[in-house]
């Protein structure tokens, strides 16, 4: 099954464990030089947990390490470095208030022969990486003020830098849409080409079976097995990482939408900066009660903009006209959109979404506070009883609801940002790009329960980057370009190709 290719990366019984849990489980793994490796796994399989290990962000409690067949101990992330070896987390790790050239460069940024910050030179530097990614993000603007998207170029464009002959991408397209997506595989035949190691985690099947020459699984923090992507076939794959048959996602019996429940007419959002040309320009849509209005279009074309603005959760100028059940409604806070039967899960669940000081249990309670106090006090009792069937229904695997939610994989954080919408019984659901990062079974799942509660009557708005989930879930596709409506497509017409025609149409 080797290739006879030299071993660049052995770890051999690998073990961590977590309070309550086992996250990997005598894990053996051998890398060969110039490969492609996949891991594939469910939520919480210990996919990241095992590249963490790699790259000397966690140390484990037992096993070795070996890189070129010499055997390492990495005190932490630049010792690992050192070795050569890079990673690009799952859950983005910049420093917000820093400039995109400093979080590229961080650390590492080229001195002046007087010692001192050579900030042009770093400009330079990291506008040639951003470059190669076939990007135009400013490298002077501030990080914390770009797009999820956006955050992920710098992340890997951050990992670039380093020049590591082993590069570590955890999910690394899991914010990107399918065009730059397309741009990081053509960097990543290009790193191929000079040599270079590449792991790889992602759920997305295509992707792994277009990238990788091998794919281990992972389930519970075991090894099931390592093959050659020649030898294997994605439901096969998709079998061992689950142990089980998944059910197919076509809603056979088509939704019957009711009466108009949102209507949007003639939205416009000014630009962020002046200069800049306006974000949404004349919007107008209409969801009805039971159907599902898929919004497609490329990063930047104004989808989370859209959500936002109806949310209430965007501090620029808008105009237009929002119904809510055929009323006339303006929120000036999420709150007050919450309290009209609005919910939105955001695309950004770090940034947005979870409150690192809270546990599993008040992450999924959060807009429910009135339901869990008693007598002006929080009742962990209540709560309990409050959190357990959401959770139970998103599957959502955690040692405890008590567990802190930094603890949980990036799969399981946001099946948890899910459960607290299901909590809220909202008439309209706005969904930004839910599944990012949860794992095909899951996803099924998912659907299903979408599917579920818009034929009990819910209204809801998706956005997503991969187009097979819009076009399995969409009733009526809206296309975006450039902050306009450029065209609506039945569920009947919309094809991928034709979303993407009219996403790039100037
Ligand atoms: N810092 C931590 N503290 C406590 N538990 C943790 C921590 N990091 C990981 N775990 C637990 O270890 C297990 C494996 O998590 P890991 O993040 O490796 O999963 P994953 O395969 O990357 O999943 P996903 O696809 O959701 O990203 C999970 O049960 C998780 O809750
Ligand atoms: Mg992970």
């Amino acid at each position: 099954m080797s290739s006879g290719a030299p071993i660049a990366v052995a770890m051999r019984g690998i073990t961590k464990r977590f309070p309550g849990v086992i996250a990997l489980d005598g894990v053996t793994l051998e890398v060969e030089r110039g490969e492609l490796h996949a891991i594939c796994g469910e939520n919480g399989a210990g996919k990241s947990t095992l590249m963490k290990i790699l790259s000397g962000v966690e140390s484990p409690d037992a096993g070795q390490l070996e890189v070129d067949g010499v055997p390492v101990q990495f005190s932490g992330t630049r010792a690992a470095e050192a070795a050569g070896i890079a990673i690009i987390h799952q859950e983005l790790a910049l420093v917000e208030e820093l400039s995109v050239a400093a979080n590229v460069l961080l650390g590492r940024e080229p001195r002046t022969r007087l010692g001192l910050r050579d900030e042009a030179a770093s400009r330079r530097r990291a506008a040639d990486l951003l470059q190669s990614l076939e990007s135009t993000i400013d490298p002077a603007c501030r990080t914390g003020s770009l797009r999820v998207g956006d955050q992920q170029l710098v992340e890997i464009a951050k990992a670039l830098s380093l020049d590591a002959s082993i590069i570590v991408m955890d999910e690394p397209t899991s914010a990107l849409t399918e065009a730059e997506s397309a741009r990081l595989e053509r960097t990543i035949t290009r790193l191929r080409e000079q040599g270079r190691t590449i792991l790889y985690i992602s759920h997305k099947m295509d992707e792994v079976f277009r990238l990788a020459d091998r794919i281990t699984v992972l389930r519970d923090g075991q090894h099931v097995r390592t093959v050659t992507r020649r030898d294997t076939t994605p439901a096969q794959v998709t079998g061992w990482m689950v142990g089980r048959e998944i059910a197919g996602h076509a809603f056979h019996q088509s939704r019957q939408p009711g009466p108009p429940v949102l209507e949007v007419e003639g939205l416009c959002l000014s630009a962020s900066e002046p200069g800049r040309s306006d974000r949404l320009r004349d919007v107008s849509f209409t969801v009805h009660a039971g159907e599902i209005l898929g919004i497609a279009g490329l990063m930047g074309a104004g989808r989370t903009e859209i959500l936002e603005t109806i949310f209430g959760a965007t501090t620029a100028n808008w105009s237009g006209t929002i119904r809510l059940g055929g009323q006339m409604v303006r929120f000036g806070h999420p709150r007050e959109a919450c309290r009209a039967g609005l919910a939105m899960v955001t695309e950004d669940r770090k940034r947005l979404g979870l409150f690192g000081n809270l546990d599993v249990a008040g992450n999924v309670s959060l807009c429910q506070l009135s339901e869990v106090v008693r007598g002006g006090l929080l009742s962990r009792h209540a709560e309990a009883d409050l959190v357990a069937g959401p959770i139970k229904q998103t599957g959502v695997k955690t040692p405890s609801i008590r567990a802190a939610i930094t603890g949980l994989s990036g799969g399981n954080q946001q099946k948890c940002i899910i459960s607290r919408w299901l909590l809220t019984q909202p008439r309209v659901l706005l969904l930004d790009d839910p599944t990012r990062g949860i794992d095909v079974g899951a996803k099924a799942e998912l659907y299903a329960l979408i599917d579920q509660l818009c034929r009990d009557g819910l209204a809801v708005v998706l956005t997503s980057s991969e187009l097979p989930e819009l076009l399995t879930l969409s009733d009526r596709v809206l296309v975006l370009s450039e902050g306009r409506v450029s065209k609506e497509l039945s569920r009947a017409e919309a094809t991928e190709q034709r979303i993407m025609a009219a996403a790039t149409a100037g």
